[in-house]
């Protein structure tokens, strides 16, 4: 990261100062006491000058990222759909949460067959979130609060309705139109077979057959995605300087950075040859999967590094790839600033996974001196709460895992709505609208569970989110203690415990980008490391209460007995 320009001076810090621990002496129960020796680290990363690192650093190298899913965050219009003008409402709100940065999924042009994940118009806003203007407005107003602002790139593919796509239908087989995309003959008498067996990651075959504009029936063009997603061709020049025009639009606009999406899939294997293994999906490691993290991927994380160092704006990508060696090539100085390791988000709530996420993530990025990032949960993914087990208890560890996030070194990644401890929603097939569900025949349900808008305040559905009376996915009746305003009467909530949790990481030294970690030995069961010169972060994922090591608590998930951190809870200490 070293070849990257001196950051903008730091902003004034509108954050608010840490709470106290939450105490409630009569909560944990009579049991053992676990062992504990925090006095030698098992694996160690050599303590850096903090203040000489810092002043080198970019300011993502310890931001704090907080993702936007617009559908759902909050709505202006009163059309049941969360927009530009919600999130732009709502900002005090999240500078008082403390996030340095904002991620927006896509808000850019689609005609909404992946929920904005096909774009028709790279460059523009679509009415449903807003315009341009919006767009504008909400830019400077984050940046007034000293809030940076990323955009979703959907570079892989185009939606069906992209002019490009609309274009190469209507041209012959082998035209510069088509070239854009990857269409192939069919295979077969006819080519009424697909070119290859590629299954689409949502469902049914990868490639759709189109009609010519003779009436005959076509070429096949491949979709890795819905059909409405068509994959361009990264092969073809024109496809990669169409990129540099929309991230030098966005940047020129004053936007921070990008997450760039299925930033492993964008080159595609020679030849298109058949796969070998049963279909990928969506949310699992890919790297048998050769339709992903093909080398030429990279040469395009290169020339989008070129641009984006122009402005020193910072680029993120999904990269679904387990190995870490492979993971790390694209955190290389000349590709992208940061990807999303996603092992986090796929741990149980068990030390030994836990431990194993976090020292492959560091590992994957240690190798190529790059900085790590920590998500427990987007918009892909089932979130934490539900992930660990549902009610109390995965509430509970989903408490204690907010804590390890913003605890490890690095960049975490808060879906919208953790900070409120939300849940997946059951929601009936009625009212379910992800491709996903609909291209599996049901046999995935999909993310919309995951979806849900917010709830801002009232007891009912729909609760703030909304001047209109309906959402676009509904609401559950028992929000009524999960909203904003509810949380932020109730010092036990999520909400302030994210709130002390983020005030706290940024005042401590210990936690500044550079600062020391070192994973040490624990009693079974508990994951402790250790952050500069003495701050532990302490896991207890057994379900009885350990002994925490002498120290000032600075903040527990969980209510303290004397010194005793309960199960399925965690803690900071400064020894
Ligand atoms: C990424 C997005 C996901 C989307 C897919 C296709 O995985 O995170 O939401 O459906 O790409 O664009």
């Amino acid at each position: 990261m070293s070849d990257l320009p001196a950051p903008e001076a730091p902003a004034p810090d509108p954050r608010p100062t840490p709470t106290e621990p939450v105490a409630d002496p009569g909560a944990a129960a009579e049991l053992d006491v676990a062992e504990l020796d925090v006095t030698a680290p098992d694996v160690a990363v050599a303590p850096a000058p903090v203040e000489a690192a810092v002043a080198a650093l970019p300011w993502w190298d310890s931001a704090v990222f907080y993702q936007i899913y617009p559908r759902s965050f909050a709505d202006s219009n009163g059309d049941g759909v969360g927009d530009l003008g919600g999130v732009r409402e709502h900002l005090d709100y999240l500078r008082d949460l403390g996030i340095d940065a904002l991620w927006i999924s896509p808000v850019t042009r689609s005609p909404m067959a992946d929920h904005g994940y096909d774009v028709s118009d790279p460059r523009d806003i679509d009415p449903l979130f807003g315009d341009l203007a919006a767009m504008d407005a909400l830019l400077a107003a984050a940046h007034e609060r000293g809030i940076k602002v990323t955009m979703d790139l959907v570079p892989n593919h185009t939606s069906e309705e992209h002019p490009w796509f609309r274009a190469a239908l209507t041209a012959r087989p082998g035209s510069a139109e088509r070239a854009r995309y990857v269409f192939r003959d069919g295979r077969g008498p006819g080519g009424d077979e697909p070119p290859n067996n590629w299954p689409s990651i949502f469902g049914g075959p990868a490639w759709s057959r189109v009609v010519e504009p003779d009436g005959t029936k076509g070429q096949w063009y491949l979709h890795l995605f819905a059909p409405e997603q068509p994959d361009l061709n990264f092969d073809n020049p024109e496809v990669v300087d169409d990129l540099e025009k929309t991230l030098r639009f966005w940047l020129d606009r004053g936007i921070d950075g990008f997450r760039i999406d299925v930033a492993h899939g964008l080159a595609k294997p020679d030849g298109l040859p058949d796969l070998e293994i049963p279909a990928t999906q969506l949310m699992v490691g890919s790297v048998e999967d050769s339709r992903f993290d093909n080398p030429g991927v990279h040469e395009i994380h290169r020339r989008i590094r070129r641009v984006t160092d122009e402005y020193r704006a910072v680029t993120v990508g999904e990269i679904w790839v387990d190995d870490n060696e492979r993971f790390g090539k694209y955190l290389r100085s000349d590709e992208l600033t940061l990807g999303f390791n996603f092992r986090l988000a796929r741990a149980q709530f068990t030390a030994d996974d836990i431990r194993d996420a976090i020292t492959n993530s560091l590992a994957a990025v240690d190798a190529v001196d790059a900085v790590a990032t920590w998500t427990l949960s987007n918009h892909d993914i089932s979130r934490e709460v539900t992930r660990y087990g549902g009610g109390r208890i995965g509430t509970a560890r989903a408490r204690a895992m907010a804590l390890v996030v913003l605890a490890l070194p690095g960049v975490p990644f808060l879906y919208n709505g953790s900070e409120l401890g939300l849940a997946d929603v059951d929601l009936p097939d009625a009212a379910l609208q992800d491709p996903m569900f609909f291209r599996s025949g049901g046999l995935m349900r999909g993310r919309d569970g995951c979806r849900v808008p917010l709830p801002w305040d009232g007891v009912a559905p729909p609760y703030g989110f909304t001047t209109g009376s309906s959402t676009w996915l509904p609401m559950p009746d028992d929000w009524a203690k999960l909203t904003v305003a509810a949380e932020l009467d109730d010092p036990t909530s999520m909400l302030e415990l994210y709130r002390a949790a983020i005030a706290l990481r940024r005042s401590r030294p210990e936690f500044a980008a550079g600062s020391a970690f070192a994973l040490l030995p624990a009693a079974d069961g508990c994951v402790v490391f250790q952050r500069g010169q003495g701050l532990v972060c302490v896991v207890n994922t057994t379900d009885e209460p350990m002994q925490l090591p002498p120290g000032e608590v600075l903040l527990s998930s969980a209510p303290m007995d004397g010194d005793r951190l309960a199960g399925d809870a965690a803690a900071w200490v400064a020894l």
